[in-house]
């Protein structure tokens, strides 16, 4: 199964779901018999955790429940089944998945609040979503690869790279950067207009791939 997340505020002009939905449209080509699940994490929100989320989370640590079919377990309280009940389909999503597609703008050096407060929802100590891999389909309007001044203060790659390896044990993880997006709009940045052009069509080379 495919779960394809976007993150991006722009519905039509974003480029991380340009690219996130070119690369779901050829894995569903390469997997015509199986699911798929889309969610907008922009225009449907998931809910920041609140309290009674943090006394699951507090249950499943102390009482070493490792197993993600058992967390139920720890919702005694109505509130804390009212936050369960938000966390269980999400969870479903990403445990049922092969390949989890993120499409999400750089923000601020990091990632839009839409996608933390899913990751928050969904992440439980000492968890495991080992098997899967996770791909992220990014845009941002500036340059951070290898060797630009701007390099260390990507926290949207080094961030999600490390969440991913750290929280949920996996290392399969693409990243596809479309970059220099701000080069379309800010005059100041004109003369990387070409740079800009030649990130996007190998961008939108490798999602294709
Ligand atoms: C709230 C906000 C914060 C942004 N912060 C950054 C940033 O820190 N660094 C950067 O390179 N671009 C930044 N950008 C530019 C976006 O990364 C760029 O517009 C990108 O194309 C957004 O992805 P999208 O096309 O999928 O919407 C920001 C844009 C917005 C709207």
């Amino acid at each position: 199964m495919l779960l394809h997340l976007d993150a991006s505020a722009r519905r039509h002009a974003s480029f991380s779901r340009k690219l996130s939905s070119v690369y779901a449209e050829t894995w569903r080509a390469a997997h015509p018999d199986a699911r798929y699940v889309y969610r907008d994490l922009a225009a449907h929100p998931v809910p920041h955790i609140g309290e009674a989320w943090t006394e699951l989370c507090d249950h499943i640590l102390e009482h070493e429940i490792t197993d993600i079919s058992r967390y139920r377990e720890a919702a005694r309280t109505p509130a804390q089944q009212a936050a369960w009940a938000v966390v269980e389909p999400l969870l479903d999503e990403v445990v049922a998945a092969d390949v989890i597609l993120i499409g999400t703008p750089m923000y601020n050096y990091s990632i839009p609040s839409t996608l933390k407060a899913w990751l928050d929802q969904i992440t439980f100590p000492k968890m495991s979503l080992e098997g899967r891999s996770f791909v992220v389909t990014s845009a941002r309007g500036g340059a951070y690869g290898p060797g630009t001044p701007r390099e260390p203060y990507d926290h949207q790659e080094r961030y999600l790279r490390d969440f991913f390896k750290g929280h949920f044990r996996v290392e399969d993880v693409t990243f596809i950067h479309a970059e220099l997006v701000n080069a379309r709009l800010d005059p100041a940045l004109a003369h990387l207009r070409e740079q800009h052009e030649q990130s996007l069509a190998a961008a939108l080379k490798e999602a294709a791939q």
